[in-house]
Order: structure tokens, then C-alpha cells, then sequence
């Protein structure tokens, strides 16, 4: 018999379909008993959120701070043969409530000397988080040896658009009459099926380090030239507005809610007249920088930790 832990966040739901979507193999399976933990803080964060709440989360966020949770209802006894730790990114990072489980004493003892998986749900955004799990996971002696990515495939704008009605509003509708609703696809979820099966056969024959080929084979991970290149910029630029909204006051504070204001106009506004640019370099990248790109695009769909 072996022991599967499945270690998630959710806030709207999307991160459990997606698990349930890929867990579907091993259910009813008696080779395998599976045990699923949800991540909660001790305050849970709010759901619709409001707009400067929202935004003031961005620092805290970025700079990796940590909340408090009730403590996980896991059997720390137990040796688990694979962790999936099912997250979503915000603000280009790991969400705040699977990081501070990340950092927490039972992290430190399951994680140890142990296979994960991840499974990230998202708007379309996820490498930089991804590249800071990879190094967590390094820390706590554990072997990421899978990544699947479940996101909204439509263009970056309507997906921005789409992403912020939806949690400003608290319902997943045709925002305006006229947008699609944001999230991952039903189809698209269907698929992780696929990616179930592909864990339970090399579970079965031990062999998980050759997973991710034959998911990337499998279009498991999902990467555009554009939103990479857009990702790469942003994660340089959110450390250091994170410290200039930090310098002004903790979280909620009232003493940094201007420079939250100010983030929640830039951000939104940088994003819709950087794209259409960005766009028109990522159809170029491929003519003059191809090799790069690829190289790039490569390494961010495997699990090593390098310096790029
Ligand atoms: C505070 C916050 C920050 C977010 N930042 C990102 C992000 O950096 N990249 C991205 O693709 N999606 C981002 N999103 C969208 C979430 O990934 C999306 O809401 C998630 O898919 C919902 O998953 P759930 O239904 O499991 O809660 C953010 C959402 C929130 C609430």
C-alpha cells in the first residue's frame, strides 16, 4: 500500500477540481490510500475581495510573510511515498497560505527525503512562483519531480479583465455580456485525468523521475513566449515596490494605503499597454533571439533550480 498526501489551497474552488481531476486514478485504487489536507489560516482571506484589500496583499505576499494557520490535519507518523501540494500563484508568488504551511514544522519532517508533485491553478502566471517552490522544496530535502499547470488560456487582456470581475464580484459570469468567464476550462480540466494516469503507472513501476518528460510531452505545463516575457519583467520590479509600500506601514495599515492605491492603478495600467508591445517582441524573439527563448522555455517546463 502506498501513502499519497495531497496538500492544497483553494479560495474558489478551481484548485480542488483540478485535484480531483488528476487524483481520479487513484481512488478506488487499493494499491493506494490518499489523504487530502486543506490549508487554512487561522483568518481566512476574504472572498469577493475589495480592491485596495486586495492590492494590500501584494507585499506581504512578495515578500514571502508568512500568516497564521490552523494546524494541518496530518498524519505526521505516516511515510509518505508522494506529496501533491496543489497552490496558485499571487502576485507572482507562492499564495500566502501554502507558503507559511511551507515554512511550518510539519513541512520540515513530511517533506524530507520525499517526491512532490505540483499542481498550480491560475490566471496565466505562474513561473516565478514555481521557480521560488523549486527552491523550498530544495530546502526541506524533498524531490519535485512533477508540474502541472491548469490556466485560463485566453489572451492575456481579456484574462485580466475576466480574473479582476471575478474576484471584485464574487461570481464567475460573461463579465459585461460580452467577456468569457474567467478560469481554466472544463476540458482543459478534464485532461489532468491523463496526467493521473501518467503518475499511477510510474508510481507502479517506481519510476517518477521520468515523469515530467511525458507530461511535458503531454501539454501539462503551459507556457506563451508573451506572458513569459511579461512574468520576467514584473518579478523583477514587485520586490522592490513591495519594500516602498512596506516602508510606509504593515499590512491594513491606513499609513500605506495610498501607495496600495497607487499599485492597484499601475498595475492593471501597466499590464494593458505593456502587452500590446510585448506581444509583437515575442513574435520577433523567435526570428532573432530563438535559441534563448527556447532555452528558456525549456528550463522553466523541468524541475532542476538553476541560475538562469
Ligand atoms: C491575491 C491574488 C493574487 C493573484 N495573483 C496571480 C498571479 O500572480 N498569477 C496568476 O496567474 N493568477 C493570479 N491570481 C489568480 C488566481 O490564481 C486565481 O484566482 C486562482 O486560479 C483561483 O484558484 P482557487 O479557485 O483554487 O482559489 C491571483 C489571485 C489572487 C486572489
Amino acid at each position: 500500500m502506498k501513502n499519497v498526501l495531497i496538500v492544497y489551497f483553494s479560495q474558489t474552488g478551481q484548485a480542488k477540481l483540478a485535484i480531483d481531476s488528476v487524483m481520479g486514478a487513484f481512488e478506488n485504487n487499493a494499491n493506494y490510500k490518499t489523504y487530502y489536507s486543506l490549508i487554512k489560516p487561522k483568518v481566512a482571506f476574504p472572498f469577493p475581495w475589495k480592491y485596495t484589500e486586495f492590492f494590500d496583499m501584494f507585499p506581504e505576499t512578495v515578500q514571502g510573510i508568512p500568516c497564521e494557520i490552523e494546524l494541518p490535519a496530518i498524519d505526521l507518523a505516516i511515510k509518505y511515498d508522494l506529496i501533491i501540494v496543489a497552490y496558485q500563484p499571487w502576485f507572482l508568488n507562492i499564495c500566502i497560505p501554502i507558503n507559511s504551511f511551507l515554512q511550518s514544522e510539519s513541512a520540515k519532517l513530511i517533506f524530507n527525503n520525499t517526491p512532490v508533485i505540483t499542481i498550480i491553478n491560475c490566471r496565466n502566471m505562474w513561473i516565478s512562483a514555481q521557480e521560488k517552490m523549486k527552491r523550498i522544496l530544495l530546502s526541506l530535502n524533498s524531490n519535485l519531480v512533477g508540474n502541472i499547470t491548469f490556466v485560463d488560456k485566453s489572451s492575456n487582456l481579456i484574462s485580466l479583465i475576466t480574473v479582476l470581475a471575478f474576484i471584485l464580484k464574487g461570481k464567475k459570469e460573461n463579465f459585461l455580456g460580452m467577456f468569457p468567464k474567467y478560469g481554466v476550462n472544463s476540458s482543459d480540466l478534464e485532461v489532468g485525468k491523463i496526467y493521473g494516469n501518467l503518475i499511477l503507472s510510474h508510481m507502479e513501476t517506481n519510476n517518477l523521475p521520468m515523469l515530467q518528460t511525458e507530461l511535458i510531452n503531454k501539454n501539462a505545463v503551459n507556457i506563451r513566449s508573451n506572458i513569459m516575457i511579461m512574468e520576467g519583467r514584473g518579478s523583477l520590479l514587485f520586490p522592490h515596490y513591495a519594500n516602498f509600500i512596506t516602508k510606509k506601514g504593515s499590512a491594513g495599515s491606513k499609513e500605506r494605503r495610498l501607495r496600495v492605491r497607487i499599485f492597484g492603478i499601475l498595475l492593471p495600467t501597466v499590464i494593458l499597454l505593456s502587452s500590446p508591445f510585448i506581444t509583437i517582441i515575442s513574435r520577433l524573439a523567435p526570428i532573432f533571439a530563438k535559441k534563448k527563448l527556447q532555452k528558456k522555455i525549456h528550463y522553466y517546463r523541468q524541475n532542476l533550480l538553476k541560475d538562469m
